[in-house]
């Protein structure tokens, strides 16, 4: 098996349902990747040794999911120079605004790139990670742009579909 080059880390395992658009958009990219369920608050110690050792592993982004006080992301910054991104996860009672502000509100000089809470976020966690490793990956880059034409066919083909049919 290829050694991961993405980390995806979820601080429950109620976070995986989320996580299989990000799962399927690396596969698709071909992209070697690694998930593990590591709790900010309840498994601290593998997290952070997670984090450490993730450069010596060879990973080089690390995608992190979780709701509630969401500080797995932050942890996971706080113990490597990579890139984390972060993925609020949506759960009761305030539906993620609290994990999305938990993410996104780092203090200065330890970053975490945030993206929306759901299943959009964990799309574009992936394709964040994707376009990260493509800027030294020609062949990744081509992919790249290849998702990004055809993403506009179908929504050019959608729109002449609606036309078609507002036109009989
Ligand atoms: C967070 O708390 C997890 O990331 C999860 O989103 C949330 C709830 O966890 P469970 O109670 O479902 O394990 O740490």
């Amino acid at each position: 098996m290829e050694k991961p080059l993405v980390g995806i880390v979820m601080g429950s395992k109620s976070d995986l349902p989320l996580l299989e658009g990000a799962f399927k958009v690396l596969k698709e990219f071909n992209v070697p990747f690694t998930a593990r369920v590591m709790s900010a608050h309840r498994t601290p110690a593998k997290a952070m040794e997670f984090a450490a050792t993730a450069q010596e592993n060879g990973i080089k982004v690390i995608i992190c999911a979780a709701g509630m006080a969401a500080h797995l992301a932050g942890v996971m910054a706080a113990h490597t120079v990579l890139p984390v991104l972060g993925i609020p996860v949506a759960s009761e009672p305030f539906n993620g605004l609290d994990a999305l502000l938990a993410t996104v509100q780092m203090p200065p000089g330890i970053p975490v790139g945030t993206v929306t809470a759901g299943k959009a976020g964990a799309k574009n966690a992936a394709l964040m990670a994707v376009a990260i490793l493509a800027l030294s990956d020609e062949k990744l880059q081509a992919k790249l742009m290849q998702f990004r034409q055809a993403q506009t066919a179908q929504v050019e083909a959608a729109d002449a579909e609606l036309q078609a049919s507002l036109a009989e």
